[in-house]
């Protein structure tokens, strides 16, 4: 399969974007380049890091610098975007004018508090939380106000009780 187009995968923290998003680059033979990664490399510094020293608003003002580079750049790929990555700035527009294929991951409030719950000290916007019921309020109200954001991709993907083999499968057969 020649794909000549950039592949975006955007959807909230813990949908999946970034093991997908490398399971499809192998089955492609795509360079995957995740935007937090990235971001952690060009600043020397971890995402948790960057907030805590520099704050939120330089992190989206980095976040907006580093994904135009990606945008930009020549060869074509598979990228991850962090979850907040859409929502800020002009970044969806950017995505959108790149004509990039854009794949939002969307799972439900269950599935990511289930996911999130012990993951929060790695990640700053839910690190404070303190119960999984006070994770789920949390989160049902930040979806609302992202998914106009996440629901200008192309293809929608529900992500709950599937594997990530079979989510693999069914973005591929998308891209056919
Ligand atoms: C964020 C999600 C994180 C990371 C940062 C902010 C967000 O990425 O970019 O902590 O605003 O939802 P992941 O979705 O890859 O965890």
């Amino acid at each position: 399969m020649i794909i000549n187009k950039k592949i975006v995968f955007l959807g909230y923290m813990g949908s999946g974007k970034s093991a997908i998003a490398k399971l499809i680059s192998k089955k492609l033979d795509l360079i995957n380049v995740d935007l937090d990664n990235y971001i952690e490399k060009k600043e020397n510094k971890s995402i948790r890091n960057i907030f805590k020293i520099s704050g939120d608003l330089y992190f989206r003002k980095i976040e907006n610098k580093y994904l135009k580079d990606l945008l930009n750049s020549d060869n074509n790929k598979i990228i991850s975007l962090g979850g907040g990555t859409p929502c800020y700035s002009d970044n969806i527009e950017l995505i959108i004018e790149s004509k990039c294929i854009i794949f939002y991951l969307r799972a439900n409030v269950d599935t990511l508090a289930d996911r999130l719950f012990n993951e929060r000290d790695k990640r700053p916007l839910i690190s404070r939380i303190k119960s999984k019921k006070d994770l789920k309020t949390f989160i049902s109200k930040h979806l609302f106000e992202r998914n106009q954001f996440y629901l200008k991709s192309n293809f929608i993907i529900d992500v709950d009780k599937k594997t990530e083999n079979e989510i693999t499968n069914e973005c591929i057969s998308l891209l056919s």
